[in-house]
């Protein structure tokens, strides 16, 4: 009788390590617009299947991603093919001339989802970052996973509140992204470079404090670990909301 333990034990062992460490990202536009997400898998790794696409007001989309897998999503807004045929985003454009970004990131400014999703059964690492400013709101749930797995999000419209020195305004004069302290004013204070490249020597300034207000459970600034970074437990799947 116990040959068919042994059978099914063997089994499930072959199912955990046996190649089916794929995971899914599911996307869903909450916004009133259409977003054009943004894929980028980190350290010159092959990108995804996708690196760019369009999601329209309520759509959602299911991607594949590979485990382990080290990389970052977002949304472009206000995005066009312009007269040479170019595609052109007001916000969070990746520079590629086209819907796909094929390894280009988005310029800042960019509200972020990062993700740290090791081999195995490993612990993720997750967040929504607003280091590089803010184009929309984005929330980032993991499904299923055991420990913490707490939704990080910046579900606040942070255009609302930003202070006019970090603007960015679309054609129409609108409040269309929020630059970060860093990106507008490239200074160590607020980009955590030498000499206050250290948690201590780069505490949150009254910029990286307007972000952190609107959006506690996103990374604010450089050294802002201890609010902005999410853990879970071999989970591997996550729903990223965009205007959660
Ligand atoms: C932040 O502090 C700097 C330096 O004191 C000041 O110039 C700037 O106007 C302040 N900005 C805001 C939004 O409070």
């Amino acid at each position: 009788m116990k040959t068919p333990v042994v059978v099914l034990s063997l089994s499930l062992t072959i199912l955990s390590f046996g190649g089916t460490y794929a995971a899914t990202s599911f996307f869903k536009n909450n916004c009133a617009n259409m977003v054009w997400p943004g894929t980028l898998t980190s350290e010159q790794k092959p990108q995804l299947s996708t690196t760019g696409f369009q999601l329209a007001s309520q759509a959602s989309f299911l991607l594949d991603t590979p485990v382990p897998w080290n990389g970052r999503f977002w949304a472009r807004t206000g995005c066009s093919t312009d007269v040479s045929g170019k595609f052109v985003c007001a916000t969070a454009d990746c520079a590629s001339g086209q819907v796909t970004c094929n390894g280009n990131g988005a310029i800042p400014p960019a509200t972020l989802a990062e993700f740290n999703i090791p081999t195995g059964g490993g612990q993720d690492f997750y967040d929504v970052s607003v280091v590089d400013g803010f184009t929309l709101p984005m929330s980032v749930t993991p499904q299923g996973g055991t420990g913490d797995c707490k939704t990080a999000s910046c579900p606040a419209n942070v255009n609302a509140v930003c202070p006019s020195d970090l603007q960015k305004k679309g054609s129409d004069g609108s409040v269309v992204a929020c630059l970060s302290a860093c990106v507008k004013l490239n200074q160590p204070q607020y980009c955590c470079t030498p000499p206050q490249n250290t948690p201590e020597t780069c505490p949150p300034t009254n910029y990286s404090q307007i972000f952190s207000q609107a959006c506690p459970n996103a990374y604010s600034y450089a050294y802002d670990d201890n609010k902005g970074t999410f853990t879970c437990n071999g989970g591997h799947n996550y729903a990223i909301t965009f205007c959660p």
